[in-house]
């Protein structure tokens, strides 16, 4: 049977460079079963410890960690907005650790951002390297990808050793979930 790989992008941009990126990644790993999930899927009310007290959780901060029960890793990419998550991603994540901070199951990942600027949402990606492991994700692997749109057209990596860096991660955490 196949493996299976969860992915999504931490954005709900319909334009998502993330996605992109995720999407890139993806290609090499045509040998799995691949469930993208898009965060526009998992839109529920602000959190707020109001709504927390007085309403059950939102069936869809459920369905979100559960989708990762089956995975047998985890492909993602974060956006940065104001040097943090952005604000779809959060409050996902908000709810999700008030169903369980156990989201990510224990899972292999492989993280990933990337934005507009040089630094590749190298903020977020602090954030989440630090925050995923309390969540129960393994960390296998991270890589930020500067300057998306100088670095990436017609759904590649353009720069050479940019691109040579991502694929030594994506073998050795295809060695890692096989
Ligand atoms: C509200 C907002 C805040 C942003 N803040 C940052 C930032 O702090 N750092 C950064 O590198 N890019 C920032 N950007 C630019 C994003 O990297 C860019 O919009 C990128 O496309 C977001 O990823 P996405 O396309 O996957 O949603 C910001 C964009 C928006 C709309």
């Amino acid at each position: 049977m196949k493996k299976k790989i969860v992915a999504f992008a931490g954005s709900n941009s319909s334009k998502s460079i993330n996605k992109q990126l995720v999407r890139y990644v993806l290609s090499y790993y045509d040998d799995f079963d691949i469930k993208f999930l898009d965060l526009n899927d998992f839109e529920m009310p602000i959190f707020s410890v109001d709504r927390e007290k007085n309403d059950p959780f939102p069936e869809k901060a459920i369905q979100f960690r559960n989708e990762f029960e089956t995975a047998d890793a985890i492909v993602c990419s974060m956006a940065e907005h104001n040097r943090t998550y952005s604000i779809a991603m959060k409050n996902i994540l908000d709810w999700c650790s008030r169903v369980d901070l156990n989201i990510f199951h224990e899972k292999p990942m492989l993280l990933m951002s990337t934005s507009t600027g040089g630094y590749g949402g190298g903020n977020v990606m602090q954030l989440a390297k630090s925050f995923f492991p309390r969540c129960h994700a393994d960390v296998i692997e991270t890589f930020s990808l500067p300057s998306f749109k100088e670095n990436f057209t017609n759904n590649t990596i353009t720069n050479e050793e940019l691109k040579k860096e991502l694929e030594t991660k994506i073998q050795t955490f295809r060695n890692r979930i096989i």
